[in-house]
């Protein structure tokens, strides 16, 4: 993939039917929970994007041998612990946050020393927040100012641990969860309500865990140590990749969309359900389970009435890795947006509220922010003919995307660079565009 791209104006109607890869947050967990099965687990439709490669090359440096083809993926596990590994054993989490966090909780019981590391912008991230659990568990950090890399030494003994959560952090929930299975006794987690990937491949695999939910918090219980067998999923489309074509449709005019086979699990449907606020037209079709989640495909057709939002703060974690894209279609939305308590934007692999507000000032957009805060003052009538420049932003790959669907619905000429930073998530999401009508150069 080149590395810069230039578009030229926007793109014209369109309506098709698209289908998205598979699910990133699903993928890297097939990929980790596969590694800890006995016997082989296969995925199809695995994400084939490099945060799930580093996922499976990290299991790969940690003894379990994969095997990845055009139509599955498989993993042979030894069961829970069952990692084989060298001294000093350096693995790479490049650009996945995800991966990092996750996979400290199934380092718990290595005997082995592990040096964790990932790329510039990852190292930029904060590991306290797993550092501080696993710490509780009993493993031993090594690490300047809690950033990577990180060395770790688990424990033989495991102690279960009972933790409260308050970023809504699936991340750390899931961590813990890792850690919990191979911790004899019960662990204890009070969290707000987050992604439940996890739990639901844990309910899957008829494993021990107890969930207890209301609207905004969650108690989950898990009883360790269970093993289990290998196991087969198709992973489904990831809602986080369709969003991009959702906002791509509402704002251009006269198009239809029809995304196809969507994982729509509920922790994860917020910008469908901000956008509907703003007036969208967006339909959930043909919804079906599969392993305790939901699918669905999804309609869109093209909004010319959309209408500003006060974002309820019980959205902020259902949405939180849509929010470049929904503050997008709040700048041509009628009237001022607000959103609050989302400082956890400034966390991602790019600090996305200082990002958003520099590009939409940049676009003429009138903002107000602060630490945790958030207002942008739409103008549906905003058409854009100037020239644009995206740079940097620490390679964020949804930054990127985002600027390539600004540059196609507001129109203008963009010259749009490190794109090569989607591949992280979405390979042939320019590919996708481009057959969409996009003019991409
Ligand atoms: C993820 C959780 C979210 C999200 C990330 C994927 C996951 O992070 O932003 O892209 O798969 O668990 P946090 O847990 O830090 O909110």
């Amino acid at each position: 993939m080149k590395n810069t791209v230039t578009i030229n104006g926007k793109i014209n109607k369109f309506n098709k039917k698209i289908y998205v890869p598979g699910d990133k947050s699903l993928s890297i967990r097939w990929v980790l929970m596969a590694s800890q099965g006995i016997g082989k687990s296969i995925a199809y439709n695995l994400l084939k994007s490099e945060d799930v490669l580093s996922a499976l090359n990290a299991v790969k440096k940690l003894g379990i041998s994969y095997k990845i083809n055009n139509k599955y993926c498989e993993i042979k596990g030894r069961g829970l612990n069952g990692f084989r590994f060298k001294k000093k054993t350096i693995i790479n989490a490049g650009n996945s946050g995800t991966l990092a966090r996750l996979i400290f909780g199934l380092l718990i019981k290595t005997k082995n020393e592990i040096i964790l590391k990932g790329d510039k912008s990852l190292s930029k991230r904060d590991f306290s927040r797993v550092a501080v659990p696993m710490q509780m568990f009993g493993m031993n950090i090594e690490s300047r100012f809690n950033k990577l890399p990180i060395k770790i030494k688990g424990t033989d003994y495991p102690r279960p641990i009972d933790y409260i959560e308050e970023k809504g952090s699936a991340q750390v929930k899931s961590c813990i969860l890792l850690a919990a299975m191979n911790t004899n006794g019960v662990t204890k987690i009070k969290c707000i309500n987050s992604r439940d990937h996890t739990e639901k491949l844990f309910k899957y695999l008829n494993l021990p865990i107890k969930i207890k939910k209301n609207k905004k918090l969650e108690v989950i219980t898990y009883k360790g140590k269970k093993n289990y067998k290998g196991f087969k999923y198709h992973i489904p489309g990831d809602i986080s990749s369709s969003s991009f074509f959702i906002v791509l449709t509402l704002l251009s005019k006269n198009s239809k969309i029809l995304i196809k086979n969507i994982n729509v699990n509920k922790s994860r449907t917020g910008i469908i359900d901000i956008l509907k606020i703003m007036n969208a037209n967006i339909i959930l079709k043909n919804i079906r389970n599969y392993k305790g989640e939901k699918i669905a495909d999804i309609y869109v057709k093209s909004s010319d009435k959309l209408k500003s939002i006060k974002c309820p703060v019980e959205m902020n974690s259902r949405a939180i890795d849509e929010f470049l894209l929904i503050f997008l279609t709040c700048a041509k939305a009628k009237g001022i947006s607000s959103f609050t308590k989302i400082g956890e934007l400034r966390n991602k692999e790019t600090d996305r509220l200082k990002f958003a507000n520099i590009f939409l000032n940049n676009i003429g957009i009138k903002t107000k922010i602060s630490k945790d805060n958030f207002k942008i003052y739409g103008n549906p009538n905003l058409n854009l003919s100037g020239s644009y420049k995206i740079k940097n932003f620490d390679k964020d790959h949804r930054a990127c995307m985002l600027s390539l669907i600004a540059a196609l619905v507001l129109g203008g000429k963009w010259e749009v660079h490190d794109t090569d930073s989607i591949n992280t998530s979405f390979p042939n999401f320019i590919s996708i565009l481009k057959n969409l009508g996009a003019k991409i150069k």
